[in-house]
């Protein structure tokens, strides 16, 4: 079979990896793909939000599984018009991928499905927002409403701030369209989880939970980026808890969207506060996450192929999937700067010597290929990723192999998987 695989991070690199492996793929695209999947796939200049030039594609080389890695073409209807095509997807169709595309559709989802999250409330006036945060408590989460590249959301501590971010969302629209309806949220706190699940419109499948560290610095500290590392599984939610966590925040949102007609085909990752008071979604997203699914796909032992074709069609089966018992981990390397704005061209080097490190493996987010070098391209380069007994021996064998790349500028976390191992000591 031909596979399609629409992204460019290192997300699609961990993807493009793993679906190689599968005996049942002959040919293996990727749109528009990088500098990794250039090693594994075929890339096809197509922008990834393409979905009529990705359908064509797909019914121009006979392509019998596309898998959308990113959000923006689910969201854009990608499934919707590969069903027209009767051509199976690895997605949501763009009613349920609303999930991630709109932050009030999943707090209105959430709200009916009964899983516990956050109190908010919805505003498309400016006016009566306004009036709803002075008189509301600190501190506050103001978010926009439709995909903003990971920048809607807004933690504020003062009234002023919320304000702020209200007025930059709603009336100076730094987000577009994506800022006219906006959510405000009591604010929650704890520690954060990421847990995910294969469905298929009716069965959960769900994968070993993973933690992501999104500040870009040491200690949880300076702006969000999209993620600077992950591990699996996470100490603050262990295996013991799958089904439960499966029962309370998964299964309900399946079973709402299938009663509405659009079943949930893909990965439904779940975004958790684990809080004194027991776990609570941030959000959803309709995808593997970038950084989680490179640990997660290092210890998947089963042929992801016939899992993904499962989803679609409906006959997902939890013997479908197994995981190593290893823990994995995953290092990313930035350019200077990001997540502000970064230099680009710099040759990476190095990539063959920290492979030879036991259980590594390095995944290419923002790099080309070009004349045999690997250059950086984006802000998160590259995700450092190695197996390991327990997390200790994952973390070390991780940074080992960060060791020996190279490129100016890099800059990178420490501290990934310390908080799990100081939890596990306890
Ligand atoms: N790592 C967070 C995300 O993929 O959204």
């Amino acid at each position: 079979m031909n596979v399609l695989l629409v992204g460019s991070g290192g997300r699609e690199h961990a993807l493009a990896w793993k679906l190689s492996q599968s005996p049942l793929v002959d040919t293996l695209f990727a749109a528009p793909g990088n500098g990794g999947t250039a090693l594994t796939a075929t890339n096809v200049p197509l922008a990834d939000t393409d979905v009529a030039g990705l359908v064509d594609f797909a019914k121009a080389n006979a392509i019998g599984l596309v898998v959308a890695g990113p959000e923006a073409p689910l969201v854009a209807g990608l499934a919707d018009a590969l069903a027209q095509a009767n051509i199976p997807c690895f997605g949501p169709d763009g009613y349920a991928a609303q999930l991630e595309g709109s932050k009030a559709f999943a707090k209105d989802i959430m709200r009916a499905s009964g899983v516990p999250t956050a109190d908010y409330q919805v505003f498309t006036d400016y006016d009566a927002a306004k009036a709803f945060i002075t008189a509301h408590a600190l501190p506050m989460v103001v978010k926009a409403d439709g995909l903003a590249a990971g920048k809607g959301v807004v933690v504020a501590k003062t009234h002023a701030e919320a304000l702020e971010a209200l007025h930059d969302m709603m009336i100076a629209r730094s987000f577009g369209a994506a800022g006219d309806t906006v959510v405000v949220e009591d604010c929650i706190v704890g520690e954060e989880a990421s847990f995910l699940a294969f469905c298929d419109g009716e069965t959960v499948v769900p994968m070993p939970s993973c933690q992501d560290h999104k500040a870009v610095g040491e200690g949880d500290t300076g702006p969000n980026t999209g993620g600077m590392g992950a591990y699996c599984p996470a100490p603050v939610l262990p295996d013991t808890e799958w089904e439960r966590m499966a029962a309370l925040v998964i299964t309900p949102i399946v079973r709402t969207l299938a009663a509405k007609g659009h079943p949930f085909k893909g990965i439904l990752y779940a975004g958790l506060m684990m809080t004194a008071d027991g776990p609570m979604v941030l959000e959803y997203n309709v995808r593997f996450g970038d950084p989680e699914c490179q640990p997660l796909l290092m210890r998947l032992e089963s042929d992801i192929v016939p899992i993904m074709l499962a989803c679609a069609s409906g006959t997902l089966t939890p013997s479908l999937v197994s995981w190593s018992p290893k823990t994995a981990l995953c290092v990313v390397l930035a350019a200077g700067g990001y997540p502000g704005s970064y230099p680009k061209g710099m040759v990476i080097s190095g990539i063959e010597e920290a492979e030879k490190t036991p259980g590594a493996k390095v995944f290419v987010a923002g790099a080309k290929l070009e004349a045999g070098k690997l250059l950086t391209t984006g802000g998160r380069v590259l995700g450092v990723t190695a197996l390991g007994d327990d997390l200790a021996s994952a973390q070390a064998n991780a940074y080992t192999a960060v060791s020996s790349v190279h490129f100016d500028t890099c800059h990178f976390r420490r501290d990934i998987g310390d908080k799990g191992i100081r939890r596990s000591a306890k």
